[in-house]
């Protein structure tokens, strides 16, 4: 279940909003100006908007953007009973969803756009900051380029969370794993619409490229810890984890099979935990002299 459905994108969101790096949210912030004017690259369900619009803290401007129609739309209803849990009114206007907190006013507008294709058609000139949550592990080098490109030229600051880094350990330990995590990264290179993709070295490469073009750049760890208790996020790693290795290397299904069989009986047992490697990055344009 681990593809961009509502379902999934809810149930990783409690383990992202764990792992996201305060400290870096709150550097963004303090870059984005007194009204804030974020666009929000791949946004899925509006994850972002809800993670970060009260640690900026002002009034805002959103633009939420993914290609997927009917994660679009789910974003009015997912920002409406989060805004109703806490204590806020939120209502549906022509310019896109409205959260009043009282001392704030924060608006979320859905934007479908085929990133891949058209990222340039986005008037980055009117926007203060850039952010994204996990999608750079999707793209690929020379799209990296064409979004480091339009954060030079605007001297834009990014936020790009949650980019997955190859770090991948069960807890506890098994022969197997070595074999598993090694097919589960040969899957991380494929297509995803954006060129062969750059996976668990996408924050880096951006981090890179960014710092070359007059950005100072920071990038810091934002795992995921999943405890025990959490079988059912625990159960739909194992499944996705065989699945991927099993598609990447056919020939090993049977060591697959028998490594997830172990897997479940220790998940059974409230015995398996385990810990997926992010990284969030913080770009800033340099101060000129
Ligand atoms: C792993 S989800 C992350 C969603 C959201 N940022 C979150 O944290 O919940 C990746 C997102 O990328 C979007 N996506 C994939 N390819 C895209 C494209 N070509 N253009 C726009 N969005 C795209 C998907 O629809 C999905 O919402």
């Amino acid at each position: 279940m681990t593809d961009f459905s509502d379902e999934w994108l809810s149930r990783r969101a409690p383990f992202d909003l764990a792992a996201r790096d305060g400290e870096l949210a709150v550097r963004f912030a303090a870059a984005l100006g007194k009204t804030a004017r974020v666009i929000d690259l791949a946004a899925g369900h509006g994850a972002n908007f809800r993670a970060l619009a009260p640690i900026i803290g002002g009034d805002q401007d959103w633009v939420l953007v993914d290609q997927d129609p009917m994660l679009l739309t789910a974003q009015a209803g997912e920002i409406a009973r989060w805004a109703k849990r806490e204590g806020w009114h939120c209502s549906s206007e022509a310019e896109g969803v409205v959260v009043e907190t009282g001392s704030a006013r924060w608006c979320a507008k859905a934007k479908r756009l085929d990133l891949s294709r058209d990222l340039e058609r986005l008037d980055f000139a009117s926007f203060t900051g850039v952010t994204t949550t996990a999608f750079l592990d999707l793209v690929s080098a020379p799209w990296l380029d064409r979004l480091a490109a339009c954060l030079a030229d605007r001297r834009l600051p990014l936020l790009a969370t949650l980019s997955v880094d190859g770090r991948r350990d069960w807890h506890p330990p098994l022969p197997e794993d070595a074999a598993v995590l090694a097919a589960f990264l040969r899957h991380q290179g494929g297509d995803k619409g954006f060129g062969p993709a750059l996976g668990v070295s996408a924050a880096a490469y951006l981090k890179d490229r960014l710092d070359g073009l007059g950005h100072e750049t920071l990038a810091v760890k934002s795992d995921w810890r999943i405890s025990p208790e959490h079988r059912r996020m625990l159960a739909t790693l194992l499944e996705e984890a065989t699945a991927v290795a099993t598609a990447a290397e056919p020939r090993s299904a049977g060591l697959f099979a028998r490594w997830l069989a172990e897997r479940q009986a220790q998940l059974s047992g409230g015995l398996l935990s385990m810990s997926v490697g992010h990284l969030d990055l913080l770009a800033l344009p340099r101060k000129t002299p």
